[in-house]
């Protein structure tokens, strides 16, 4: 039997400790809604979130689509499906937030009925991007449309971190994902999946106060797993960018791709 990669073996599987961390991590932000301009999300919508994590996004698109409309909320992690279960009751959404978990490219959907899919910071993670869209194309409706938000790994900077030494840090940590610089690739994989009118934004908001640190911490965290770099010289780096902090030197830089297209 093949192993699990560790790119889907540290979702699947997430330690207490990880999953407390994600708790704060994976919140909703009212920064966030430009970013779901392009979504076009409206009342009465059924909408899936592909990617769901505790479910805050899913429960602000359950305020976007109302009593008329539903959320699908997504995820290959089990107690993410609970938690965004249990988020979506506390918030008087759980009419209109189904959880469910997902494990491949299939969708647990029927052909054609949903308004939107929206996937953030998912897509790096699955096994076979194409795949994930095609099934994505499959349950839209005509009318419908795909809205992705997601990284590039290899593109983000971190001041005043050598690049040589940055570079090193995230090609350490890249094993965790499937596709590190899915972002740039989004807009080829739609158009190579059937969708069109594909609109791309590439949006980065400036990290000066260490926003972004939690983040980063994180990668760090894949980059002393994989063995690839040495743990000592991943806490340097990580070391002097919170040093950076205090002298006014740090700047994080990490470009969303924000993709959105018509079946
Ligand atoms: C970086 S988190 C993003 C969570 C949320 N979309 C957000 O932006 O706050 C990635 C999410 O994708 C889920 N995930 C990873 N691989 C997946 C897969 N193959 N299928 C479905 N969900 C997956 C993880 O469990 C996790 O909840």
């Amino acid at each position: 039997m093949s192993k699990t990669p560790f790119y889907k073996e540290h979702w699947i599987n997430i330690e207490v400790e990880r999953l407390e961390r994600y708790q704060a991590m994976f919140g909703w932000s009212p920064a966030s809604k430009p970013l779901y301009g392009s979504a076009d999300i409206r009342e009465g919508q059924v909408v899936a979130d592909f990617g769901c994590g505790p479910g805050h996004t899913a429960i602000e698109i359950a305020r976007w689509v109302g009593r008329e409309g539903h959320v699908h909320a997504l995820d290959i992690n089990e107690d993410f499906v609970r938690q965004c279960r249990d988020n979506a009751q506390k918030a008087g959404f759980s009419q209109i937030v189904t959880s469910q978990v997902v494990n491949g490219a299939t969708l647990p959907l029927a052909d054609s009925s949903l308004d939107r899919v929206t996937a953030r910071n998912t897509l790096i993670y699955v096994d076979d991007p194409k795949a994930t869209l095609k099934e994505f194309h499959r349950v839209i409706h005509d009318d419908g449309k795909v809205h992705a938000i997601e990284g590039d790994w290899p593109m983000m900077v971190a001041e005043p971190v050598p690049s040589k030494k940055w570079s090193a840090l995230v090609e350490a940590a890249a094993y965790a994902c499937r596709t590190p610089d899915i972002g740039r690739r989004l807009p080829g994989l739609l158009s190579q999946t059937g969708f069109s009118n594909i609109e791309l934004e590439v949006v980065t908001r400036p990290d000066l106060d260490g926003r972004l640190l939690p983040m980063i911490r994180n990668m760090a965290g894949y980059a002393r797993h994989g063995g690839q770099m040495d743990a000592r010289e991943v806490d340097d780096t990580i070391q002097l960018l919170e040093e950076s902090l205090i002298d006014r030197a740090y700047l994080v830089l990490a470009p969303q791709f924000v993709v959105a297209a018509m079946k």
